[in-house]
């Protein structure tokens, strides 16, 4: 029994030398972009986690109304954000899901979406969708904290570079929102401020990083 444990054991630290551990300050995001009316330019903050498992956005500037007097723009808004990604050639991630946490005052009869999808363009382009989160207004007009999490559709695999490659792999990834208020009767509307309070919006994306299968050179 002994020998076969420590025959397993030297079988299992064989197959941890073939694959080094993942160095997460190797992973970096070296490029931010945004773009679309939901998110004038210096209004989306981004950082990552020390473990390099979320990407944390948020949006200071996503107002929204919906009322007499408001247009169907000022009721839909939408923002692209686009991630140039930096890490070691054997390793890939995959996106698993996202979160919305924000501080809302909607009334009661009116019902926002919250519409998200994911595309990694690197090789072919890969599109995820996650849920539509809905928050329903009340009909006392306090904050409303909202925290809603979605699983992707499908999990997209970012680029995968063999580890001979030593530059690093950079790959990009586009997070695209938007964002609507739907009235549910005629007579509700937003307050004059809008839909949020002045807290931002924030978004974590949550990431998996896994060794490279498809590649047979990564190893
Ligand atoms: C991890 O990467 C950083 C930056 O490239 C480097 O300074 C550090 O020595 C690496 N750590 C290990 C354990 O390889
Ligand atoms: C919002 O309200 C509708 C009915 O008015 C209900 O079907 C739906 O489940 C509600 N959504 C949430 C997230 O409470």
């Amino acid at each position: 029994m002994r020998a076969v444990l420590s025959l397993l054991g030297l079988l299992s630290a064989a197959a941890a030398q073939t694959q080094p551990a993942l160095n997460t300050s190797d992973i970096t995001i070296v490029k931010v972009a945004h773009s679309g009316n939901g998110c004038p330019q210096g209004t989306v903050g981004t950082s990552f986690s020390p473990d390099r498992t979320t990407i944390t956005l948020s949006f200071d500037a996503v107002q929204l109304w919906a009322g007499p007097g408001y247009t169907s723009r000022d009721a839909s808004k939408n923002c692209q954000v686009q991630l140039e990604m930096k890490y070691p050639p054997g390793w890939q991630f995959a996106i698993t899901k996202s979160r919305w946490h924000g501080y809302f005052q909607l009334p009661d009869g009116i019902r926002a979406g919250f519409y998200t999808s994911f595309e990694i363009s690197s090789q072919d382009t890969q599109v995820a969708n996650v849920p539509t989160a809905t928050l329903n207004g009340t009909d006392t007009v306090t904050e409303q904290l909202f925290n809603a999490e979605g699983a992707v559709d499908r999990e997209l695999g970012s680029m995968c570079t063999p580890r001979s490659y030593t530059a690093g792999v950079s790959d990009r990834l586009l997070v695209r929102d938007r964002w609507s208020l739907t009235r549910m009767r005629s007579d509700a509307y937003t307050r004059d401020e809008g839909w949020m309070d002045d807290l931002p919006l924030t978004q974590q994306v949550e990431l998996r990083w896994q060794a490279c299968k498809a590649c047979s050179q990564c190893f």
